[in-house]
């Protein structure tokens, strides 16, 4: 195992402001021509993702896994799924990107595992009232022959939260319990063997260079024992498996875990909650290092909202100690310029809207502004892949070619997330615009639309205007500014209704105009970025939708 060489405290702690970037395998980048993005593709791409100047890549599972959910069913954490390559190609790949200077966060995902997985297998072969049937949820069905479900639970993706299994000898037997897709068993926190697995698994992960892991359904894996039935509308509280308390043990152990390296690992939780209080339990000084801060994703383009929302998310982090995180895009929803681009700017999971009325260019200018703006906030931000190309939802994918389990199994009432999965456009006119090679044996997974011929980063790269360009500008800005790495905050008083005008360090402030109409600079600061293209840097008024980076004279 490589040494470690101590320190400083600050490096230490690279999380606190670090700018993570999602890289989503399968749509990255094709270097084996079969139409699925893989390990040697993001090894070939790793000087671009410098350059843009990134400090950390987030990896969703690249693990060995039938991909009934992409990858988020895991059959075998130890394994690289054969489509993105070998666990060799992984350890070079990590190596390559901290010889870069970028770091490493890979998924776990502890609510469940693929149906594949050998426990899983082991578990339906050995039958009812077996020890390994115990590090899931199997329970008799109801009704006269079991053949009713054993509660009243949904699937998140729709159907209910049960699946029959079949007894060794052929008849009907136990039902096992999958809070999303029937390939995805959910594990038994309660068997201490399921505990010491994952934290073996994040050690080996640890152990090969990985700097951190991002937790995938965080809030999810304690469950009531008794499984009792309830209302969605009206659920329980303690809620029968969202957010009970003894999950927090989960996340200590992990923590000690990551405490125990000279360079300790960071613990990235995905935590999708209302209450801001509940939320920040999960960035106790003793459980993860961040979050991913939803209720920012899911803010309407709104200075009031957003200030709101804003406060409620420093105050919430500022009562734990821990960074406070901005993200506007992830593989789970719908890409920003395309939420931007509508009335209804919000996102709820629920609500996944399809072909309504987007306005593309007017996205594409919010989506810049809200980047300066999340980019001089406090603590760390996270982008998703293709973002920087200024890439929106892609809504016309046929139905056949769809493959998200969530439109499966709604029968298409909910589009699902194929639409921001869609390969990167790397060069070229026409697809796969350089995602796979010349002489490729299988197009792109998801088709591309032509219009990205504009949108591939060959495209943007040195023009002056591009979303590229602009990014790498902002994110080259961002890590030299000295006043956006202290702790300094503070909303400015003098703007206007509807203009978010706050100041950090060393005479650095951040002006969005959301106000629908434009609005005076102040005369004593100089312009040091604009997110509308071309910007006059004299001009006295910002136009509606734009942000600025302004240092005092
Ligand atoms: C998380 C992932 C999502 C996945 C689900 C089940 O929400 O981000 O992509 O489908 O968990 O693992
Ligand atoms: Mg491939």
């Amino acid at each position: 195992m490589p040494t470690e060489t101590s320190v400083p405290a600050e490096t230490a702690q690279w999380w606190r402001d670090a700018v993570i970037y999602q890289v989503y395998p399968r749509s990255f980048a094709d270097g084996d021509g079969d139409g699925i993005g893989d390990l040697t593709g993001v090894r070939e791409r790793l000087p671009y993702l410098a350059e843009l100047g990134v400090d950390a890549l987030w990896f969703s599972p690249w693990y060995a896994s039938p991909q009934a959910d992409a990858g988020y069913d895991v059959a075998d954490y130890r394994r690289i799924d054969p489509a993105f390559g070998t666990l060799e190609q992984a350890e070079a790949l990590m190596a390559e990107a901290h010889a870069l200077d970028l770091k490493i966060i890979v998924d776990v995902v502890p609510n469940h595992v693929s149906d594949r997985h050998a426990w899983f297998q082991e578990a339906v072969a050995a039958g009812p009232g077996a020890e390994a049937r115990d590090l899931f949820w199997f329970r008799p069905g109801r009704g006269t022959d079991g053949e009713l479900p054993p509660n009243d639970w949904q699937s998140v993706f729709g159907g209910p939260a049960w699946t029959r299994t079949a007894n060794p000898d052929g008849t009907p037997g136990e039902w096992y319990l999958h809070l999303f897709a029937p390939e995805q068993p959910d594990l038994n926190w309660n068997n201490s063997k399921v505990r010491e697995e994952h934290e073996n698994v994040l050690s080996f992960w640890f152990d090969r260079g990985a700097d951190g892991v991002r937790i995938d359904s965080a809030t999810m894996p304690a469950k009531d024992p008794a499984l009792p039935d309830f209302d969605p509308d009206a659920p329980p509280v303690p809620h029968p498996y969202i957010d009970r308390d003894d999950v927090h043990d989960i996340y200590r152990s992990w923590r000690a875990l990551a405490e125990s390296y000279e360079r300790p690992r960071a613990l990235i939780g995905e935590v999708w909650l209302a209450d801001p209080v509940r939320f920040a339990h999960y960035l106790r000084p003793d459980e993860m290092h961040s979050a991913f801060n939803f209720d920012y994703l899911n803010c309407s383009w709104d200075a009031a909202e957003l200030r709101r929302v804003i406060d409620a998310t420093l105050a919430a982090h500022a009562s734990v100690g821990a960074p406070a995180s901005w993200v506007l895009s992830n593989h789970d929803v719908t890409r920003h310029v395309t939420r931007y681009g509508r009335a209804d700017t919000s996102f709820g999971l629920s609500l996944r809207q399809h072909q309504v009325l987007t306005d593309l260019e007017l996205g594409t200018r919010r989506a810049r502004a809200a980047l300066l703006l999340d980019l001089a906030l406090p603590g760390g931000c996270y982008l998703y892949q293709g973002e920087e190309l200024g890439l929106w939802e892609v809504e016309d994918i046929p139905d056949e070619l769809r493959q998200d389990p969530i439109f499966h199994r709604t029968g298409g009432t909910d589009i699902g997330r194929d639409g921001c999965r869609v390969p990167l456009p790397w060069s070229g006119e026409r697809p796969p615009f350089g995602f796979s090679p010349e002489g490729a044996s299988a197009p792109p997974w998801l088709p591309q639309p032509q219009r990205w011929a504009a949108y591939t980063a060959q495209a943007q790269s040195g023009r002056p205007e591009s979303m590229l360009t602009f990014y790498r500008t902002a994110l080259g800005l961002r890590r030299s500014e000295r006043g956006l790495h202290g702790a300094d905050f503070g909303w400015l008083p003098e703007h206007a209704p509807g203009v978010l005008a706050f100041g950090r360090g060393d005479g650095f402030s951040c002006l969005a105009n959301l106000s629908g109409t434009a609005a005076p600079l102040p005369a004593d600061a100089d312009v040091i970025l604009a997110s509308a293209p071309g910007f006059d840097p004299g001009a006295a008024e910002l136009p509606d939708d734009t942000t600025v980076w302004l240092r005092r004279r």
